[in-house]
């Protein structure tokens, strides 16, 4: 059974101790599903042990915002979801920090308070997130008779918003997290079918908007959808509603899911694609059922829909607890979120992509925000112009004069294959001038204006030599 680090535990408790008789504290986090949840549970094991806080948000910790920090005179700093990659330039500023974040720390410089997991031998990118590290800290917190332990809960939406379950589930120092919140009766984990929007879509668009994994006849097919249910033996529609995933019972989950696991097979779908059918699920005993809050990537989702849009706020308060104000706001920007993803795929459909030999890209200038436009590109592959054969680079106006966002998206089929995006971005954007990172299969990138052309041309070549 997976236990966590002692020496990351002391340094835990370090932390804490400072923390519980801090003087003015800020807490500050990244402004991401994982970042609003990391700042949910460090929030409320702070409200809970009586430290009073404020509570802020930022894009990309920098100078600017130390500035800020400094100028408003702050004693001490809580960062959650980032603050290692520049600890040095924090350690040189007029506050105390403490920093709680799974991202590469920058250089080896060393801080009382620092509590990452990569400097106790957990990777940080697949084996905790910085909310699952906040809910460390958390319980290092809580006092005798507090318990902290529902915070998992939260805890286990921020890893799912990293994308750490990865591989059929959460793994490494996540399973503890995932343990403790289903000891503490939160959290449900059991393996079920992986589609998105288990507990609010209508079973036919459950099954047609399934396309990480592509099912042929199902996938982007609305009729071909409807007409799985019925050969599976399963009633769509109740009392004239569409049913959904939540609504089954286990019987009729288990013929859907044998339902679609033939259509793979008799389509020729690989076999190692089809386990990717399912894996282990978290549901959020606490919340109702059939809501976006029940399903911890439902969850995640609705948070980005807040912070994606400025509206960070909203997504912490959602996390602090409100279940009325905040999470009608939040609710009514999913929605607007919905419609902006649909009419930036169909820019896609309607614009098309320019194809070279091993990318596909478009430029979608101010059509699409640029905090957005890497969903739309991952989901641009249900387009019939989009081959699924290359990844997709896209581009977008940011508001930055003379800079210029690129996401760029590819399918577990060409990770398979020896692509590695991550790599890709940063590579080709430091040739350009520009930096950028994160995964194989999803990364994105700051590049100047005027390098769009040398930058895919690059990208080109670079991802020629991964995949050949
Ligand atoms: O910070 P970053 O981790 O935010 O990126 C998460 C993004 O990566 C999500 O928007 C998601 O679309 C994308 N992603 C993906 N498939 C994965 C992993 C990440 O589409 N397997
Ligand atoms: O926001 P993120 O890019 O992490 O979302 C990951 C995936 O979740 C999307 O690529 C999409 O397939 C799915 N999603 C969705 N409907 C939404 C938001 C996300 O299907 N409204
Ligand atoms: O912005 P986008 O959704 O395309 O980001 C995909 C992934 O790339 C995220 O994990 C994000 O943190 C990472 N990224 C990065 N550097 C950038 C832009 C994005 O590491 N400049
Ligand atoms: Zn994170």
């Amino acid at each position: 059974m997976e236990e966590l680090d002692d020496g990351f535990l002391e340094r835990a408790h370090d932390c804490a101790g400072f923390l519980r008789d801090a003087d003015d504290l800020l807490l500050i986090s990244h402004i991401d599903a994982d970042g609003l949840t990391s700042a949910g549970v460090a929030s409320t094991a702070l409200d809970r042990a009586g430290v009073e806080h404020e509570t802020r948000f930022s894009k990309q910790l920098d100078d600017e915002d130390l500035d800020g920090i400094e100028e408003a005179g702050h004693d001490a700093v809580l960062f959650t979801d980032f603050g290692s990659g520049i600890l040095d330039e924090v350690l040189t500023r007029n506050f105390t920090p403490v920093v709680a974040d799974h991202h590469q720390p920058a250089t080896d410089a060393e801080a009382e308070y620092h509590l990452n997991p990569l400097l106790f031998d957990i990777d940080g990118s697949s084996e905790l997130s910085g909310a699952g590290t906040a809910y460390v800290l958390g319980r290092a917190l809580e006092g005798e008779d507090g318990n902290n332990r529902d915070l998992a809960a939260l805890a286990v939406v921020g890893a799912v918003g990293d994308m750490q379950n990865q591989g059929g589930g959460l793994s490494g120092a996540n399973k503890v997290v995932v343990r403790e919140g289903v000891e503490a009766g939160v959290l449900e984990a059991k393996q079920d079918l992986l589609l998105f929007g288990r507990q609010t879509r209508a079973l036919p668009k459950l099954l047609e908007y399934s396309t990480d994994v592509f099912i042929p006849g199902v996938s982007k097919n609305s009729a071909g959808a409807k007409e799985l249910l019925e050969e599976a033996g399963v009633e769509a529609k109740e009392d004239g509603n569409w049913r959904r995933w939540v609504d089954l019972s286990e019987d009729e989950r288990r013929l859907l899911t044998n339902a679609l696991f033939s259509k793979c097979v008799e389509n020729g779908v690989d076999s190692s694609e089809i386990e990717e059918l399912v894996g282990e699920t978290y549901t959020l005993l606490e919340e109702k059922p059939g809501t976006e809050l029940r399903d911890a990537s439902e969850f995640s989702t609705l948070l980005n829909s807040t912070a994606r849009y400025d509206r960070a706020d909203v997504g912490f308060s959602v996390c602090k607890g409100d279940r009325d104000e905040a999470l009608a706001e939040a609710r009514e920007l999913l929605r607007g979120h919905r419609r902006n993803l649909r009419n930036g795929v169909e820019y896609v459909g309607d614009n098309g992509v320019t194809e070279m030999d091993n990318v596909q890209y478009f430029d979608a200038g101010d059509e699409i925000q640029d905090t957005i436009v890497g969903i739309i590109a991952g989901m641009s592959y249900s387009k019939s112009c989009v081959n699924r054969g290359k990844p997709v680079i896209a581009f977008a106006d940011v508001e930055e004069d003379g800079e210029k966002k690129v996401s760029s998206r590819a399918t577990k089929s060409l990770v398979r294959r020896g692509l590695n995006l991550a790599e890709v971005m940063s590579e080709c954007s430091s040739a350009v001038g520009g930096d950028g990172g994160g995964h194989d299969i999803a990364a994105g990138a700051t590049i100047p204006e005027g390098s769009v052309k040398e930058f895919v041309d690059e990208v080109d070549a670079v991802v020629e030599e991964q995949i050949s």
